[in-house]
């Protein structure tokens, strides 16, 4: 593989099909700023999501670990004017930096993007039952791009939250986790990816897939779920 060749390729692809918006170079810089990890998706990534939500027609968008709002930015473009993302976040710093990013792209808070701050498995039980008691509307689109500890709960999660068939849950560096975790044999090490692919395979609420990718940052991969 080709490294060098890969980033020179993203860069083509970059400046040509995705023109700096002076928001998400904002959203980066201001994030690196205030000391946030540069593990926020890519542009190109960010334009996948985006128009992966616009082609199934998401009115609704969840993301589990907003970090400091830079998918969250897309989604909002993706769903403008026809819905609303909703982001969790567990470090009340990210979220803030979040908050400002957000305000700076000019999408408002929180009714374009509404942060709520809390644990994955604090926030999603409570959503499940406010979409059960009608107070709240389900998801088109769950983005999951937390913790490892507790994917295949997320993943649970987001499927109970999801609006019904054809609705998405979508969960971000499977791949990534699936080496560093020894995919092949390695017994030492967590192999939670690899269960996490395992049990979404053994569940029937779903069709699912995960596709490797590579890009300037790294090989990686994502696993999308469809609802049947
Ligand atoms: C990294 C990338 C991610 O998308 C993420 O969610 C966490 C870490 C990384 O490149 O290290
Ligand atoms: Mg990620």
């Amino acid at each position: 593989e080709n490294i060098e060749l890969r980033g020179e390729v993203e860069s083509y692809v970059e400046s040509h099909l995705l023109p700096i918006k002076p928001s998400h170079t904002h959203a980066y810089d201001n994030s690196t700023k205030n000391g946030l990890p540069m593990i926020a998706v890519s542009p190109v990534q960010g334009q996948f999501i985006s128009m992966l939500a616009k082609l199934g027609g998401a009115r609704n968008i969840l993301e589990v670990g907003t970090l400091g709002g830079y998918s969250s930015i897309w989604f909002a473009e993706a769903v403008h004017g026809k819905g609303k993302v909703t982001s969790i976040e567990i470090d009340e710093h990210n979220r803030q930096v979040a908050i400002d990013n957000l305000q700076h792209a000019g999408v408002k808070v929180p009714e374009e993007v509404e942060p709520i701050l809390g644990a994955g498995l604090d926030v999603l039980p409570k959503l499940v039952a406010e979409i059960q008691e009608g107070k709240r509307e389900p998801f088109d689109f769950v983005f999951i791009d937390a913790d490892w500890d507790n994917q295949w709960n997320y993943f649970d999660y987001g499927v109970k939250v999801a609006r019904g068939k054809g609705s998405v849950v979508y969960v971000d560096n499977v791949v990534r986790e699936m080496f560093e975790s020894g995919v092949v044999g390695n017994e030492e090490r967590e192999k939670d990816a690899c269960d996490l692919v395992a049990k979404v395979g053994r569940d029937d609420r779903v069709d699912s897939v995960v596709l490797q990718t590579v890009g300037a940052k790294s090989y990686d991969g994502f696993l999308m779920a469809l609802v049947k």
